[in-house]
């Protein structure tokens, strides 16, 4: 940390009583510290929309602009290292300059990258992904986990003839199939019908009384844009079993999920969707998506069918990405290493939960194994539902207290979204995470009254 910055953030890191002026001193102080974050973003206005190409690293008043990173660290352009709990919003399992990956893309890009033809990776990476996700008896790549899961419900649109989709309230797909607060004005023209996360007797119904167009129930086995929601067994197991019966298709969307456990959400729980799409990390850091089911689906791609359904896409197979996930799946997310991370992840979680009840304060970390949300909330969270509930008429202060939130953990040398959803990559280690309960102690000592007066 520069000596203007740490002391900027001793004399402002007192208790302050007000969140608005607390949080307009947090705000000085970061426009203080990052000068070059914001001039780059200054001038990105005038070529990008609001200086953005991807909503999702959006916040005020301006986003921190990385230069580089190294194992669980990354460094701003204004030279501020910290230690990363975004990592790629769960994209980044394997930490920053992973060795082995980083062999495999300079032997790829020294043999070549655009080949018009197969290539000699894409084979092995869907040999073995499909070895962990059993599910998928066959796959195919794509680009995104936006294309992964519109290939699906295409998909299952096709196989069914029928049109309808049910998703769930809260979600996020992809760019095209947002569903959070009232689905986007950008998402695609399916007819879509919502339903409750976690209400057994509200899906199972919706599912039945909507099962003659219904071509698929689409839902994350835990929903993680709307807050780390982790999804009840035995609601995974009641759409399971509702869509066998009414002929309707079954789709985990684990392009978060698949992360946290070796067979991803569906593996722990032990149920098999029909289709299951994929992105993410499974590229080693490229760009990447995939998706797979049933054989007697997925078949329905084999170019030599005369029915197959076409599907190009000239990245589909791309070199680095195919080179990357490869080496990465087979060689560096080994099982036990899967399993080291996402207990880290329950430490954590566990950690921040025992510290607000010493405290006695409303905060509640959620989520599975290595992805974790916190929330400002008193009360069960199970759904969307419930945490805009627990706001209601207080959505500002809320939104106030994440913001304070973000901005003093930045002090600390710690990168997290202003959502407060983290997650944590192989390279994260104890001592990161003792480092995070260490700030969040601070943070709840400091800021525990203004905490207090907005959710009581
Ligand atoms: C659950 C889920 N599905 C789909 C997507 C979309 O993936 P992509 O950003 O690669 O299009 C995301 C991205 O955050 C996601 O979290």
């Amino acid at each position: 940390m520069s000596t203007q910055r740490a002391d900027l953030a001793a004399s402002g890191r007192q208790t302050n009583q007000h969140l608005e002026s607390a949080v307009a001193e947090a705000e000085q102080r970061y426009v203080a510290a990052n000068p070059g974050s914001a001039r780059l973003n200054q001038t990105a206005r005038g070529t990008m929309p609001g200086g953005n190409t991807r909503t999702t690293l959006h916040y005020g008043p301006f986003p921190l602009t990385m230069r580089s990173a190294k194992g669980s660290r990354v460094t701003d352009v204004d030279g501020h290292s910290y230690v990363d709990f975004i990592n790629e919003h769960t994209a980044g399992v394997f930490g920053h300059s992973e060795p082995v990956i980083q062999a495999a893309l300079k032997q790829a890009i020294d043999d070549g990258l655009t080949l018009g033809a197969p290539n000699i990776y894409e084979y092995e990476l869907a040999a073995a992904i499909i070895a962990r996700f059993p599910s998928m008896a066959r796959l195919r790549f794509c680009n995104s986990g936006t294309e992964a899961n519109l290939l699906c419900l295409a998909t299952a649109r096709a196989v069914t003839g029928k049109p309808a989709v049910l998703i769930f309230e809260g979600a996020y797909h992809g760019s095209l199939l947002y569903f959070s607060h009232g689905a986007s004005p950008l998402n695609m023209p399916i007819p879509v019908i919502e339903s409750c996360y976690n209400d057994i007797e509200r899906a199972t119904a919706d599912i039945a009384a909507n099962a003659s167009k219904l071509a698929a129930v689409i839902l994350e086995p835990m929903q993680g844009g709307a807050g780390a929601i982790a999804g009840d067994p035995a609601f995974l197991k009641a759409l399971r079993e509702a869509c066998s019966k009414h002929g309707v298709l079954l789709i985990f969307d684990e392009v978060m999920t698949s992360r946290l456990a070796p067979g991803g959400l569906q593996g722990k729980h032990g149920i098999a969707p029909d289709l299951t799409s994929l992105g993410k990390y499974v590229g080693g850091g490229m760009t990447i998506g995939a998706f797979g089911g049933r054989a007697d689906i997925m078949d329905r791609f084999d170019p030599s069918r005369p029915d197959a359904f076409p599907h190009g896409g000239t990245f589909n197979n791309n070199v680095l990405a195919m080179a990357a996930g490869l080496a990465g799946f087979s060689k560096v997310l080994t099982k036990e290493a899967v399993d080291r991370m996402n207990a880290l992840g329950d430490e954590l979680r566990d950690r921040a939960n025992a510290l607000a009840k010493k405290h006695g304060l409303p905060l509640q970390a959620t989520g599975v194994g290595s992805i974790f949300g916190l929330h400002f909330h008193n009360g069960p969270i199970r759904n969307i539902g419930d945490l805009d509930a627990g706001e209601k008429g207080r959505e500002r202060d809320i939104a106030a207290l994440k913001k304070l939130f973000q901005l003093d953990m930045f002090e600390r040398g710690i990168y997290v979204t202003r959502r407060i959803l983290g997650n944590l990559s192989l390279t994260n280690n104890k001592a990161d995470v003792d480092l995070f309960i260490d700030a969040l102690d601070e943070f709840l000592t400091n800021r525990g009254t203004l905490i207090r007066q907005v959710v009581g």
